[in-house]
């Protein structure tokens, strides 16, 4: 089981681990990104477990020693539980994720003082990358959950949103990526299903992402605002069924 390395979009890589025995036959992919600038940063530390495979994986494209930023959607093992051992590695590596995160988790299970980003706050990477983060709570789930947008070349880092099944392509270029992840929702029934699901997604599409890279699925090049609209619209709609067969029960 070894990453596939492809460059997305100019100077943003995906480490790609497919784990043909979960959810057979399809099997799932986990997906890491780096983004190259003069602080590198890395979307994802990949599962504790996995740590020698992404780390040989990012020995490939820079010295492993000179990661600055680890940052993440949400405290979970396959977001954040390498973050330790690249650390370990890296000796000027900072975890950077949103507040809610730091305060409740990050503060005690980071190894070093993380760095609290707020909503909507820049890290200047250097060489032309910058990279801003933004607040999703409960979306798809965890309180602390976020997203991170590269401004240079249009990449929302979204995290579990728009998560699929299958060892799918590095990059398509149009196509539907959210009927793909209704069957995923189906399956693993993973999102929190908040009422402020759908605003949080529709709150993304102003930024009219070029590429959106998703942790579970293939990264989209194509109109990410209105792919962002229709998931938005979708969880909408399925929060709002939830919410009316509970009350249906409890009037029964
Ligand atoms: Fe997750
Ligand atoms: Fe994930």
């Amino acid at each position: 089981m070894q990453p596939k390395i492809d460059e997305i979009a100019d100077g943003i890589y995906r480490l790609s681990t497919f784990v043909p025995d979960i959810a057979p036959p399809a099997g799932f992919a986990f997906n890491s990104f780096l983004v190259r600038g003069k602080q590198p940063l890395l979307f994802h530390t990949g599962l504790r477990k996995m740590f020698p495979l992404n780390r040989d994986a990012v020995a490939r494209l820079m010295p492993i020693d000179k990661l600055r930023w680890i940052a993440f959607g949400h405290y979970e093992a396959d977001e954040c539980g390498a973050m330790n051992d690249w650390m370990a590695v890296a000796p000027n590596a900072q975890v950077a994720h949103g507040q809610t995160g730091v305060m409740v988790s990050l503060n005690d299970m980071a190894d070093r003082a993380p760095r609290i980003l707020g909503d909507g706050e820049i890290i200047d990477l250097g060489g032309g990358k910058r990279i801003r983060y933004i607040d999703t709570p409960h979306t798809p789930h965890g309180w602390d959950a976020g997203v991170m947008y590269e401004e240079s070349t249009g990449t929302l880092l979204c995290g579990d949103l728009f998560t699929q099944l299958g060892d799918n392509p590095a990059v398509i270029h149009g196509g539907d990526i959210v009927g793909p992840a209704i069957q995923g929702e189906d399956l693993f029934q993973y999102s929190a299903l908040s009422p402020g699901m759908g605003s949080a997604i529709r709150r993304l599409a102003p930024l009219k992402p070029k590429t959106l890279a998703l942790m579970h699925g293939p990264s989209f090049q194509g109109d990410g605002a209105a792919a962002l609209n229709a998931l938005a619209d979708y969880y909408d709609k399925r929060a709002g069924q939830r919410w009316a067969e509970i009350m249906q029960d409890r009037a029964a």
